[in-house]
């Protein structure tokens, strides 16, 4: 049985993994890396309730208590219609870091992400709600997800300039990695807008996975070391 069920696409979940890691050391945590949906990005609502909702009923079968979506893309599609259906279940979201971006006083800032999360209403609420004289720009990257987990670099490098290069003159001085692939091809980013600080959420949703344990009474021993359980479903 594992305390905290986690997922994504493939392989982008697992940098968030690793910083849950550190502010967990002692849970167990069960890793669901749903490689054969991938990409999520480009899949319809009704794809990604039936592909959300499975993986959720596997992960309750393991007994798990909070679940942290790693990944934007089925976050800000998903989240509120899977907290409705699993109201015992604690629910951590993976959402583009558009208010760390604002906080730390960027004036242009790009968020790169899935075109289902470009598209997402969430999105534009959360922009909605922060913006105050910044320049936001929100830009889709089709293929860069799939990319990445087959380890394409050629495919990579082509697709990063193809999105990136007309705002090379745009003075962006921060990325939101509004995708938990993207931290992978942080280097490739910088290489095109080199004056940008890369932003990823995944401290804050560490912060919180740990908060909402405390606040509900189930933080481990500390006495005790977490197992990582990694599952991987294969295309
Ligand atoms: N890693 C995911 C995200 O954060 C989704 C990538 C994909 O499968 O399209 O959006």
């Amino acid at each position: 049985m594992f305390k905290i069920g986690m997922f994504d696409s493939g392989i982008g979940g697992l940098n968030t993994l690793e910083v849950v890691k550190k502010y967990l050391p002692n849970e167990d945590i069960i890793y669901y890396q749903d490689t054969a949906h991938n990409p999520y990005g480009e899949k319809t609502d009704e794809e990604l309730e039936k592909i959300t909702t499975n993986i959720v009923n596997f992960l309750i079968n393991n007994g798990v208590k909070e679940i942290i979506i790693a990944c934007n893309t089925a976050t800000t599609r998903c989240i509120k219609k899977l907290r409705e259906k699993y109201k015992d279940i604690i629910f951590i979201g993976t959402e583009p870091a558009i208010k760390l971006a604002i906080d730390k006083g960027y004036k242009n800032i790009l968020i790169l992400a899935t075109p289902a999360t470009t598209k997402s209403t969430r999105l534009q609420e959360l922009i909605d709600k922060y913006q105050t004289d910044q320049k936001i720009y929100k830009v889709a990257a089709p293929g860069l997800a799939d990319a990445i987990e087959t380890n394409n670099q050629n495919e990579i490098n082509e697709l990063l300039n193809k999105y990136l290069n007309e705002y090379k003159d745009k003075n962006i001085d921060a990325v939101v990695l509004g995708c938990t692939h993207y931290s992978y091809v942080e280097k490739e980013i910088l290489s095109i807008l080199n004056k940008a600080t890369l932003l990823d959420g995944n401290d804050g949703v560490a912060r919180q996975a740990k908060k909402m344990l405390e606040d509900n009474n189930l933080l481990e021993e500390k006495n005790k070391e977490g197992k990582i359980k990694i599952i991987e479903t294969k295309k």
